[in-house]
């Protein structure tokens, strides 16, 4: 099967990438010469787990190409992927359609006979049928499908998610697409992995309600936390106890300082603002929207109140800048919220990010970079762990001590515990438990399973 992918962000490069595993001949194709030219000499642009070596075997045997020249790329493509970016317009809060609005007349203007055009991009819902009757206003001597194929790939997890998923969707309305699609993902199913047909605007709803309800989940965990905190509960144990039963689940209810990325924040708005379009408002979606904005606005208060409700000329070392770990993206990250606030009231911020640093630089200039996790600390009176790499799960917490001016630790991820922290000497605070008090020592407890 011949594939051409068009965009090689995340999703992109992802996808592109494991159909070529698959032992389909795969050209990546982009705009940006830049980022074709590093791929075309062996380099990646992103950080994604496992990705490069991925890259480099696929290219080594022939499967994987990548290029800027659109025409000739799609000439002879079974599918053409489309999986460019879908951004919040800053002045309406809907997804951005330009780009793949202009990819789709880019195709449309170059093929011949009948083309099966495949969208990966989070998009909205209606927008396969606007891109179908788009393409062939284009082109009428050509004829076109549109098929939505959402991607449920998380930053960081990417290709397991892409070999392993939970399911694959996919929207269409003709029997051919639907047999292109199963011969497609026959990799999947042979191992069981269900693929689900359904409409183009059901595939294309399913993903931004699966988005949303995450989001939902993760906002309601962080209300509940802010609750269990001033009432004596522990949010760990509460997210275990509802977890265990099987109706909830135990995943996306770690308590945070908010959700944050490329997606639940861009994909809740452009859900909230479909729905008006339709008259048929999502006030839920609305709700956590609001929740998390304030949560990641109220997260630097909460740094300056732990540090005594001062931070004018206090050095703050901050542990994990991107939005979450294994990644090298900042987009939309919690950092971005808390660094200038805390710069703004006076303090002086270190920071550290095993892979974040290079895009941070551009996006927090004033902060100072730290080569290492304990460089970072250095002189400091607090430090935040902001983002739970797995690096900062084992600090050798004699080495911080030496290393800090005060031993206080704002844990913004929970990954350590209230009593351990507090029986090593250290002032600790974190989301959603009690504060380690005589008085509160029997909920400070960690729950046990028996
Ligand atoms: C998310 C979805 O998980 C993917 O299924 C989806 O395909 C992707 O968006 C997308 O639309 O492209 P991603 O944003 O990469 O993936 O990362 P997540 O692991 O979902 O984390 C998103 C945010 O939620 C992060 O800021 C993370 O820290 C936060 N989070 C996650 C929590 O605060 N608590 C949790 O329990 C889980």
């Amino acid at each position: 099967m011949n594939i051409t992918v068009i965009g090689t962000g995340y999703v992109g490069l992802v996808s592109g990438t494991c159909f070529a595993e698959f032992g389909y001949r795969v050209t990546c194709v982009d705009v940006d010469i830049a980022k074709i030219e590093t791929l075309q000499t062996g380099g990646v642009p992103i950080y994604e787990p496992g990705l490069d070596l991925m890259i480099k075997r696929n290219t080594q045997e022939g499967r994987l190409h990548f290029s800027a020249d659109l025409v000739s790329s799609i000439a002879h493509s079974d599918l053409i992927f489309l999986a460019v970016g879908t951004p919040t317009d800053p002045q309406t809060g809907k997804a951005n359609l330009t780009y793949i609005k202009q990819a789709a007349v880019d195709i449309a203007q170059n093929v011949k006979g009948h083309q099966y055009v495949v969208i990966k991009s989070t998009v909205p819902v209606g927008t396969a049928k606007t891109i179908e009757v788009l393409m062939a206003q284009t082109n009428p001597h050509a004829t076109f499908e549109v098929i939505s194929n959402p991607e449920f790939l998380r930053e960081g997890a990417a290709i397991e998610d892409f070999m392993r998923p939970d399911r694959v969707v996919v929207g269409c309305h003709t029997t051919k697409a639907k047999t292109i699609m199963g011969k497609l993902y026959r990799p999947l199913t042979l191992l069981n992995i269900p693929v689900f047909y359904t409409s183009n605007p059901s595939a294309e709803l399913i993903k931004y309600a699966a988005n949303a309800f995450l989001a939902t989940k993760i906002a309601f965990i962080n209300e509940i936390g802010d609750l269990s905190e001033v009432c004596g509960a522990d949010i760990q144990d509460i997210a275990q106890g509802i977890g265990m039963d099987h109706r909830i689940g135990p995943k996306f209810l770690q308590t945070s300082p908010g959700y944050g990325g490329s997606c639940f924040p861009k994909d809740t708005l452009a859900l909230r603002e479909t729905a008006e379009d339709f008259n048929s408002p999502v006030t839920i979606v609305d709700a956590v929207i609001k929740a998390n904005d304030r949560r990641k606005a109220h997260m630097a208060d909460r740094i300056i109140q732990a540090c005594g409700g001062d931070v004018k000329g206090k050095r703050i070392a901050i542990l994990g800048l991107t939005f979450k770990p294994n990644t090298d993206d900042m987009r939309d990250s919690v950092s971005l919220d808390v660094i200038p606030t805390l710069e703004k009231a006076g303090a002086k911020i270190h920071a550290y990010d095993p892979k974040g640093m290079e895009e941070a630089q551009k996006l927090l200039p004033h902060v100072s970079y730290a080569s290492s996790v304990y460089e970072c600390m250095d002189g400091a009176d607090a430090l935040v762990i902001l983002t739970e790499w797995n690096i900062f799960r084992g600090l050798d917490w004699n080495v911080v001590k030496q290393k800090l001016k005060a031993s206080l630790i704002i844990d913004l991820r929970n990954i350590y515990h209230p009593q351990e922290m507090a029986d090593m000497g250290f002032a600790y605070h974190s989301l959603g438990r009690p504060g380690v008090r005589p008085d509160l020592q029997m909920v400070a407890t960690k729950g046990v399973v028996v």
